[in-house]
């Protein structure tokens, strides 16, 4: 008999290959990452991002409502900061009403079932657009720990439901889970930046808000791209410190990592698309070389696949209009 095995049975029609399809996704999934811009009434596009904006809380809230309305349940909120609030200790980062707190209520008060989860990371507060306190030239861990749970603690007070640490500074997530319970904040939750490389696909989100390092790079907290053991350590030491969840960022050129934390936690694991391949898939559509709709949903199936529970992305709301159709 031969072949043995006809495996493109189960591929003959549509039917079939929807009754054996093992991924699925939909619009639960997602988190969409959001700009935030100081003032009311201002929309300023991002080039490196077709299609995403820097909104005032204003704008912000009507875009949440939105994404509501679409199915979406949580946003990342990132902030950009008039320059002359930026200093070496980020201490705006903990104002009680900073750019941050202020989105954070807003959006909140108009939509309560939104999930909203703000970065926790000095970069958008600091001098030198690094996610820590510089001190000769070098980004010191403790000090910056003590700054981070200062400003989740201000998220939380400012209504969060997560924070989301994506500054790569040791022992944070233990200090500030212990900052949150000392102030009653039980149920507030942390989506650790547990496996974030140092990754040139950061590139337009740096561009959104300013925040290219001002003098190096980010090598002495981002992992080498190079490297998969440690991020296998950084999920579980962060799954010990009391995350609720872990994430792996980028995402398409990472899912190799992705897989293995996800067999290697009993956390929900995220997944961060970032800026960067947000912008090849545009850039590629816009020259008619790649079809952007079927791209985007293969992708975030691709992600799904190899293990994310919840993806963070730029195309969540492209994306859930073709999946609410
Ligand atoms: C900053 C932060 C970065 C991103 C999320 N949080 C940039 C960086 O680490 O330099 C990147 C997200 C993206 O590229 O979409 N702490």
């Amino acid at each position: 008999m031969y072949p043995i095995h006809r495996n493109r049975r189960l591929r003959t029609n549509d039917s079939i290959r929807s009754l054996v399809r093992e991924t699925t996704i939909s619009p639960n999934d997602f988190m969409f990452p959001m700009f935030i811009a100081e003032g009311t009434n201002v929309e300023i596009p991002i080039p490196s991002m077709p299609g995403i904006f820097r909104r005032s809380v204003d704008l912000t809230v009507k875009e949440v409502k939105e994404l509501w309305s679409l199915g979406i349940k949580a946003v990342n909120i990132y902030v950009k900061v008039d320059d002359k609030l930026k200093d070496n200790t980020g201490k705006e980062a903990w104002n009680p009403n900073g750019l941050m707190q202020q989105a954070i209520k807003a959006i909140k008060d108009a939509v309560p079932g939104m999930i909203v989860m703000p970065d926790v990371a000095l970069d958008p507060y600091s001098v030198y657009g690094h996610d820590g306190i510089v001190e000769n030239g070098e980004i010191i861990n403790d000090a910056t720990v003590d700054a981070l749970t200062l400003m989740s603690v201000s998220h939380a007070a400012a209504g969060a439901d997560f924070v989301a640490p994506s500054d790569m500074m040791d022992g944070r997530v233990l200090a500030i889970r212990k900052a949150l319970e000392e102030s009653g904040y039980h149920n507030v939750g942390i989506m650790s930046y547990s496996a974030k490389y140092a990754s040139s696909f950061y590139g337009p989100f740096r561009d959104a808000l300013d925040s290219a390092p001002g003098f190096g790079d980010k090598k002495t907290y981002q992992m080498d791209y190079a490297n998969r053991i440690e991020a296998i350590k950084e999920a579980l030491d962060d799954v010990a410190e009391g995350a609720d969840i872990v994430m792996v960022k980028p995402g398409i050129a990472y899912l190799d990592i992705v897989r293995e934390v996800k067999n290697a936690v009993n956390v929900p694991v995220s997944v961060y698309q970032v800026s960067g391949e947000y912008a090849m898939v545009k850039a590629a559509a816009e020259r008619g070389w790649l079809d952007h709709d079927k791209i985007m949903i293969e992708q975030l199936h691709c992600i799904k696949r190899a293990g994310a529970d919840l993806i963070s992305t730029y195309f969540a709301k492209e994306a859930a209009i073709i999946l609410n159709k």
